[in-house]
């Protein structure tokens, strides 16, 4: 696997794909890797000529310093993880190199997908993502990128910034990656407590229920029974939760025909902030 730092380096070396007209796929992470990275990756390889990923604690994306600083960084480990699925690039440069002086997230405007859910709770967060992913897509200009449907609204804004921004890149979503017990796989469980850790997958069992409450009660009854549920947990904080269109990501309080839904919420595992979400079958 070849490691670049700079956006010279990464862009001629892709540049030999690009005169042949071969697939560039690219997967865009901010590193402490685990099996959900790699199955992104593995989708990638088996689509595309090549496979890109890059690895980068992107600053403008977080609404806290505190959890910037704290984010897990595991630069070698990540390496050795990626050699050994055969990755063929890694793109890993310093924050000067992308923002050089100036590190500050361009204004977006989403058609409003960035207003609820995570906008709400997370000020500036996704125009730090838009920055970051369009400027990476400008670099890399890979045929295919590959996000996980954990981070569900941040997927449908990255596609919503391709579009707008008429970026020839497919964004494809791929579908959230588990540990056994059914917590979504994310960088940041490592830094869960042992307790908080045991406690976590409530979060996608309660969402099974949903999924299957979603077929009997109202959306305001799930509501409600989703707050009683984890006031009864003494080690989780749930912040929000919420049934929404899938399109427009606006929170739903009936059920409307020819309607896709998905049931999103995030959590406080003690101070650790998880997010999950999990599709609804509509059989109105
Ligand atoms: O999902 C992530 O890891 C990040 O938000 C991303 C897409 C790599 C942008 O920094």
């Amino acid at each position: 696997m070849k490691i670049f730092n700079t956006k010279k380096d990464i862009t001629n070396c892709l540049l030999e794909y690009k005169t042949k007209k071969q697939p560039i796929g690219f997967v865009p992470t901010m590193g402490a890797l685990h099996q959900g990275h790699l199955s992104l990756i593995k989708e990638a390889k088996a689509e595309n000529e090549v496979v890109v990923v890059s690895i980068f604690v992107n600053p403008t994306q977080f609404d806290n310093s505190s959890d910037l600083e704290k984010y897990p960084k595991t630069l070698e480990k990540d390496i050795e993880l990626l050699k050994s699925i055969n990755c063929d690039f890694l793109f890993a440069p310093t924050v000067d190199e992308i923002y050089a002086e100036n590190i500050i997230s361009e204004s977006f405007n989403f058609d409003g997908l960035e207003h609820q859910m995570e906008g709400e709770f997370r000020t500036g967060h996704f125009n730090g993502v838009g920055t970051i992913v369009k400027a990476l897509f400008q670099i890399i200009m890979p045929n295919n990128a590959y996000f996980g449907e954990k981070d569900f609204q941040q997927l449908q804004i990255v596609k919503k910034m391709t579009e707008q921004q008429k970026l020839p890149v497919v964004v494809k979503g791929c579908e959230i990656y588990r540990e056994k017990d059914g917590l979504a796989m994310s960088s940041r469980n490592v830094r869960l407590t042992k307790e908080h850790r045991k406690a976590a997958p409530f979060i996608y069992k309660t969402l099974l229920q949903v999924q299957t409450l979603f077929t009997q009660k109202s959306i305001l009854e799930i509501n409600s029974w989703v707050k009683k549920e984890f006031e009864k947990q003494p080690l989780l904080k749930l912040e929000y939760f919420c049934i929404a269109n899938t399109q427009t990501l606006q929170a739903a309080t009936n059920k409307k025909q020819d309607t896709e839904y998905r049931a999103f919420m995030a959590v406080f595992a003690g101070e650790i902030r998880l997010i999950d979400n999990i599709k609804l079958e509509n059989c109105n």
